[in-house]
């Protein structure tokens, strides 16, 4: 395993995380404080990202702890270009086909790690592959750029909570526990990035994501495998199915409302009686782009809400809906503790 800068090390004791704007300024005073092994939550197009400089083992460990995160669990490193991603790991000609088609994009690779690569141990939780991903927003970007290492970064939220898609999720998650936030606004797409697996000359799909299935099946020309476990290490250990966790239980594809229950609804119809102070809808005219960039404020708003549990409208799984449909399923699984 290859140390860097094993003397860099995040302040410790509680800090006051500061609110940075996304100008140049606040970019370089990101960059800064990631080189210097500090956590930075910053906006990506799916979901607000909480980084850490990936060859820095002493700021990786601190990202566990503010998350509360299992250190079996690894991190996507983020770079700003193809170029840098090709640095990281080994492309096969199918890798570097999806790197180009969908990079920058909500698309992570996981692929073999490169032998020479400067992602630390833990960061990859030991494993010899390694996840990555360029992302588009461009306050991504110019963070990426101005910090000039692999920035490691999972979603800003403690670990089980749901991910932030706003500053203010990332604020009222992990206040006090990291540096600072960039303020850049709600995400576009509101989701997680599609992991795709390029392993052994097999493409496989470890999580739906932003990405659709269908736009990855078209470049690809075949359809994608699903994802296996790898005997004892899990091919995408952080897949826990209570994942996304909120406090009220979830009942999926409901077409009625029962007494007391919160609903989020999907397409115009809505669910018949439901109670209009209690109900968000994720799109009345069943856009499923428009229903995953509102999915994870739409789940904390009704959870914050006094009721008896929340009815959830069935929702079509092609496209985006495919992504929406997993969350809302881990969403509504039982919790492992
Ligand atoms: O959209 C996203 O992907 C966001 C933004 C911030 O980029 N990040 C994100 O990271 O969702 P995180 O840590 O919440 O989810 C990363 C997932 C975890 O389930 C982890 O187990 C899996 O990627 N993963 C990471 N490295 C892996 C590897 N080498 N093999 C298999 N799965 C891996
Ligand atoms: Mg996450």
């Amino acid at each position: 395993m290859t140390v860097k800068n094993p003397t860099k090390t995040p302040s410790s004791g509680p800090v006051k995380t500061q609110v940075l704007p996304a100008d140049a300024e606040g970019i370089e005073t990101a960059a800064r404080l990631l080189r210097e092994g500090q956590l930075v939550a910053f906006p990506t197009e799916t979901v607000y990202g909480l980084g850490a400089d990936a060859t820095n083992p002493v700021a990786i460990a601190a990202l566990y702890a503010a998350k509360g995160r299992p250190a079996f669990n690894p991190l996507i490193a983020h770079v700003a270009s193809v170029e840098e991603a090709l640095g990281l790991g080994i492309f096969s000609p199918v890798a570097r086909k999806l790197a180009e088609a969908f990079w920058p994009g909500p698309l992570t690779l996981v692929v073999p790690l490169s032998p020479a690569g400067p992602v630390c141990e833990l960061a990859r939780a030991g494993l010899e592959s390694l996840a990555i991903r360029v992302p588009d927003h461009p306050v991504a970007q110019a963070v990426l750029k101005a910090a000039g290492c692999p920035i490691a970064a999972p979603s800003a939220n403690r670990s089980g909570h749901v991910s932030p898609s706003c500053a203010a999720h990332v604020i009222g998650d992990l206040q006090g526990r990291i540096a600072a936030v960039v303020e850049g606004g709600p995400t576009r797409v509101g989701v997680e990035s599609t992991i795709i697996a390029v392993l052994d000359n097999e493409v496989a799909m470890l999580r739906p994501g932003g990405l659709p299935r269908e736009a990855i099946e078209a470049v690809l020309g075949q359809a994608l495998a699903v994802g296996r476990d790898a005997g004892s290490q899990p091919l995408a250990p952080g897949r826990l199915a209570s994942h996304y966790a909120p406090e009220h239980a979830l009942r999926l594809g409901a077409t009625h409302i029962e007494e007391g229950e919160a609903c989020l609804a999907f397409g115009p119809e809505g669910i018949e009686g439901a109670h209009p102070g209690l109900t968000l809808n994720l799109s009345p005219t069943g856009d499923l782009a428009e229903a995953a960039s509102r999915l994870y404020a739409f789940l904390r708003q009704l959870d914050a809400l006094p009721s008896r549990g929340m009815a959830v409208a069935p929702i079509p799984s092609e496209g985006l809906g495919e992504a929406i449909n997993d969350r809302l399923k881990r969403a509504a699984a039982p919790r492992l503790s």
